[in-house]
């Protein structure tokens, strides 16, 4: 980072099915958990960037920014960011470019999305915006549908088991059970996650992140500190279509974010100890443990089958049992990573968060500073 960015304050709503709120409410939630939490207060947030993919479809609702600048008292200038599921961390590092140039100095990010209140049909087609409009939606496929063909190809190229594959849902709903914004809290034995629905084959319903609603806000400055500071911040791309892949069994957009990143915040993996990485299915989930580099390809399965993997993966819950309000889940994942770093005291965390089948994945690495 070319100057000290800090994480000065964070809220969430509970991630779930919130009927009874609007996008303008869920909002309102983080906002003000984010200002509560920070040292600065309302009129020091200088400008608003919000992270949405699909309000113009699920809420009849467009121009974000000033919807979201609209509810602090002094409507400071905002802008929106849309990358697909990864909305969430692209607007993070919106932020960071802002406060690194000197343009701003106090942030406010905000990831929303509100996606219940259409049929799931609805939102199926609204999420395969984020994938190439030509060469895969022609196809018939949905996004269940594009990570069941990753599924197949990865069960083939390495022989991973339906019964290993349910170890990744298990652990995400285990870990989820202590996380009070977690939208599904129950604890599901491994052998349960393929006995649900299948959705598309060999991936089930518990394989599936689900269609939620939620709202997670962040302030980063560079005027006010904490101890947490963001050591780097990197984004990498790829193409939209899985067809114009040479593997669909690895990412290399998270490899070539990740290698940024660890460069940027001068560490090395070793010293990682916590990773929330983006298991929108859960056979993305091991694939990105080997794509980070924590495992070789074809083992990221090992680290799920661990009691207590180093690092911990997903202790939040993931997006499997958290839920996936798709542009606030990278910033609700920055949220968790310095939870679990002040609560161990740890030095180092990392968020990953992707787009599409990872045509766009974005990496933040956190540095917990007094330890
Ligand atoms: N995990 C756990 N429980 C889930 C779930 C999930 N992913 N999705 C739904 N449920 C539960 C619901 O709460 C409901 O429980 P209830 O009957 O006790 O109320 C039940 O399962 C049936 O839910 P329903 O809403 O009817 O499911 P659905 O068939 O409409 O949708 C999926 C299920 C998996 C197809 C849908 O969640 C989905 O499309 N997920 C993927 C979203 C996605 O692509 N995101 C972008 C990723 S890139």
């Amino acid at each position: 980072m070319n100057t000290d960015v800090f994480l000065i304050g964070s809220g969430q709503t509970r991630f779930g099915e919130w009927w009874e709120k609007g996008i303008r409410d869920l909002m309102y939630e983080a906002i003000d958990g984010a200002l509560e939490s920070a040292p600065c207060t309302a009129l020091d947030i200088d400008t608003v960037i919000v992270a949405n993919m699909i309000a113009e479809r699920t809420n009849a609702q467009a121009h974000l920014g000033a919807l979201a600048s609209s509810l602090l008292p002094h409507r400071p200038p905002a802008l929106r960011v849309e990358s697909a599921c990864a909305s969430g961390a692209v607007a993070l590092h919106t932020a960071c470019a802002l406060l690194e140039s000197g343009r701003a100095k106090t942030v406010l990010v905000l990831g929303v999305e509100k996606m219940t209140d259409v049929p799931p049909a609805e939102v199926s087609t609204a999420l395969m915006g984020a994938a190439d409009s030509e060469k895969d939606a022609p196809c018939g496929l949905t996004f269940p549908g594009i990570f069941g063909l990753v599924a197949q190809r990865y069960m083939f190229e390495y022989g991973l088991t339906r019964e290993q594959l349910n170890t990744v849902s298990a652990a995400h709903h285990r870990n989820a059970v202590a996380n009070p914004f977690a939208q599904f809290r129950a604890e599901i034995p491994a052998e349960k996650i393929s006995q649900s629905p299948k959705v598309a084959d060999p991936l089930c319903l518990l394989d599936c992140s689900p269609i939620s609603d939620g709202a997670a806000a962040c302030i980063l400055s560079t005027a006010f500190e904490s101890d947490m500071k963001l050591a780097a911040s990197q984004l990498a791309s790829d193409a939209v279509s899985l067809t114009e892949r040479e593997s669909i069994t690895s990412f290399p957009a998270t490899k070539k974010a990740m290698e940024k990143a660890l460069e940027e915040a001068d560490t090395d993996r070793s010293s990682i100890s916590h990773i929330e990485v983006h298991d929108c299915f859960s056979i993305a989930a091991v694939i990105n443990v080997e794509d980070l580099g924590f495992a070789e390809p074809g083992r990221g399965i090992e680290l799920y089958e661990q009691a207590d993997p180093v690092p911990t993966i997903n202790a939040s819950g993931g997006l499997k049992a958290c839920g996936h309000p798709v542009a606030a889940t990278g910033i609700k994942q920055l949220i968790d990573v310095s939870k679990q770093l002040r609560n161990s005291g740890n030095r180092w965390g990392l968020s990953h968060n992707f787009g599409g089948a990872c045509a766009s994945c974005g990496i933040h690495i956190l540095e917990h500073i007094h330890v």
